[in-house]
C-alpha cells in the first residue's frame, strides 16, 4: 500500500476530498492530508484528522506532531521541514478539488503555502482534479495552466459535465468521481514504480468515435392522460453520456422521460413512447460505433389507446389489452455494419439473471450485455449506485457496487476492450 499526500484546496468540492480521503484510507493507503488556507472556510482541518489518523497540516511554519511521517511509519527524532519531508515520504501527491487558483499557482512555480511549496519539491507522481465553475475552467488562463502542468508529467484527473456544486451551476467543472482519482493515483504510482507496463491513457481514448446511448423509460399511453411505464431514471444512460464525452466520444443521446439533466455536451434526441424511441434509434444508429442501449424500453404497449381520458363512471373494471413493441435492439442488430460494437442492457430479477443475459447475448448477436440484477436493494432502477457484470462472448466481467458513473467507466472499458479485439480480428 502507499504512502498518498492529499492536498485539498479552497473550492465546494472540498466536501468530496473527506470521501477520497476515505477511500483511500479504507482502501489501506497511509494518507496525510495538507490544506490551502482558503479551504478552511469549506472543510475543518478535525475531518480529515479524523479520517487519516495523521495531523493535518496549513501552515508552512506551524509544527508537524508527525514530524513528516505518514500513518504506521516511525517519525524521525529530529524535526524535519514539513513542506519537504512530507513529499519526500510520499509516494504521490495529489490535490483535490484543485482550484483556478492553485492550478495558476503551481504552473507558474509558486511556493507561497505548505501545499503549493510541497508541489514544487515533489519529486513522486503528482496528480491534479481540477473542479470549478465551467467559465472558469473554460477560461484560457485555467486552460493554458492545465496544459503547462500536463506538458510537465503532471497528471489531471478533468472535471465532469454536470450539475456543480454550487447551486443553480451546470457545466464542465465538477470534480471527477473520488474513485476514479484514487485510480489513476494508484495507476501513477504503479507507472513510477515499473510494478507494471504503463497502461494507456484513459482519456481521451474515445475521441473520433460517435456513441449513441439510449437512456430512461418509455411510457405507452393508455389514454390522454395516463401511461405503462416503468422506473428506469436514465441515470445509468446518462452516466454512460457523461464518461463517454469525458473520454472524447461524440455522444447522441436518446432519453426517454429522463429524471436528471442530460450532459450539457451530448445531442439530445427527446423520446417518450417505444415506438418513438424505435424512431429515433433507427434514424441515430447508421452513423454511430457504439450503441449503448440502456433505456428501459417497454416491450408491450396499450393494443388500442383512447383518444381522451378514460371514465371511471360506469365501469366495474378495466381491461388493458397490450400488444409486443418492436425489439428496437434485435432491429438494429440486425441491420449493423462492420465496426459497429452493440451493447445491451439486461434488467434482470433474481435466479437466472445470468442465463438470461447469456441468451440475450446470443438471440441479439449483441457484442456485450451488461446484466443488472434489480433484485438486489440499493442499486439499479432510481439509485444513484450499481453493480453490473458484463457478459461477452468471452466470459463475464463483475464490477462492483459503485456510483453509476464509476459502473459506467468501467462498461466503458469493457467497450474498449472489444473494440481493441474487433480491430485485430479486422484491422
Ligand atoms: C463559496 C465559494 C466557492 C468557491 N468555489 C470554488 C471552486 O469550486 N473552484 C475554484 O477554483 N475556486 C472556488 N472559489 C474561489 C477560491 O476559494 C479562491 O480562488 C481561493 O483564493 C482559492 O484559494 P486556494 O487555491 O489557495 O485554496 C470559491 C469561492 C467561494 C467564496
Amino acid at each position: 500500500m502507499a504512502r498518498i499526500l492529499i492536498g485539498v484546496s479552497g473550492g465546494i468540492a472540498a466536501y468530496k476530498a473527506v470521501e477520497l480521503v476515505r477511500l483511500a484510507t479504507k482502501a489501506g493507503h497511509a494518507v496525510r492530508v495538507v490544506q490551502t488556507p482558503a479551504s478552511l472556510a469549506f472543510v475543518g482541518k478535525a475531518t480529515f484528522e479524523g479520517v487519516t489518523g495523521a495531523p493535518v497540516l496549513v501552515d508552512e511554519l506551524e509544527p508537524d506532531p508527525a514530524r513528516g511521517a505518514f500513518p504506521g511509519d516511525p517519525a524521525p527524532d529530529h524535526a524535519p521541514i514539513s513542506h519537504l519531508e512530507l513529499v519526500r515520504n510520499c509516494d504521490a501527491l495529489v490535490v483535490a478539488p484543485a482550484t483556478a487558483n492553485t492550478l495558476a499557482k503551481l504552473a507558474g512555480g509558486h511556493a507561497d503555502s505548505l501545499l503549493t511549496g510541497a508541489a514544487l519539491a515533489c519529486r513522486a507522481p503528482v496528480v491534479v482534479a481540477p473542479a470549478m465553475n465551467d467559465a472558469m475552467w473554460d477560461h484560457p488562463a485555467t486552460v493554458a495552466n492545465v496544459a503547462t502542468l500536463a506538458g510537465r508529467g503532471v497528471t489531471v484527473v478533468p472535471p465532469e459535465t454536470g450539475s456543480l456544486a454550487s447551486k443553480g451551476e451546470w457545466g464542465a467543472g465538477r470534480l471527477a468521481e473520488p474513485l476514479d482519482i484514487l485510480a489513476t493515483v494508484a495507476r501513477a504510482i504503479a507507472e513510477r514504480s515499473g510494478a507494471r507496463p504503463a497502461p494507456e491513457p484513459a482519456w481521451p481514448d474515445l475521441e473520433g468515435v460517435s456513441v449513441l446511448v439510449t437512456a430512461g423509460g418509455t411510457r405507452e399511453p393508455i389514454d390522454a392522460v395516463r401511461y405503462v411505464g416503468n422506473r428506469s431514471s436514465g441515470r445509468m444512460g446518462v452516466a454512460l453520456a457523461e464518461r463517454a464525452l469525458a473520454r472524447g466520444a461524440r455522444v447522441t443521446l436518446i432519453g426517454a422521460n429522463l429524471a436528471v439533466e442530460p450532459p450539457s455536451g451530448a445531442r439530445v434526441v427527446a423520446v417518450a413512447t417505444a415506438a418513438e424511441l424505435e424512431a429515433a434509434a433507427r434514424a441515430e444508429f447508421p452513423d454511430c460505433d457504439v450503441l449503448l442501449m440502456a433505456a428501459a424500453v417497454a416491450d408491450f404497449a396499450p393494443a388500442a389507446p383512447a383518444a381522451g381520458k378514460l371514465k371511471k363512471e360506469g365501469r366495474d373494471g378495466l381491461a388493458i389489452e397490450l400488444a409486443p413493441t418492436v425489439d428496437v435492439l434485435a432491429a438494429l442488430a440486425a441491420e449493423r455494419r462492420p465496426g459497429q460494437t452493440l451493447v445491451g442492457f439486461a434488467a434482470e430479477h433474481g435466479e437466472g439473471a445470468l442465463d438470461h443475459a447469456r441468451a440475450k447475448l446470443e438471440r441479439k448477436r449483441l457484442d456485450a450485455v451488461v446484466l443488472n440484477d434489480v433484485s438486489r436493494p440499493g442499486i439499479g432502477f432510481d439509485a444513484s449506485d450499481n453493480e453490473v457484470t458484463v457478459v461477452t462472448a468471452d466470459g463475464t466481467v463483475d464490477v462492483p457496487r459503485g456510483p453509476k458513473g464509476v459502473v459506467a467507466s468501467a462498461i466503458l472499458d469493457e467497450v474498449q476492450s472489444i473494440r481493441a479485439q474487433a480491430s485485430e480480428v479486422n484491422p
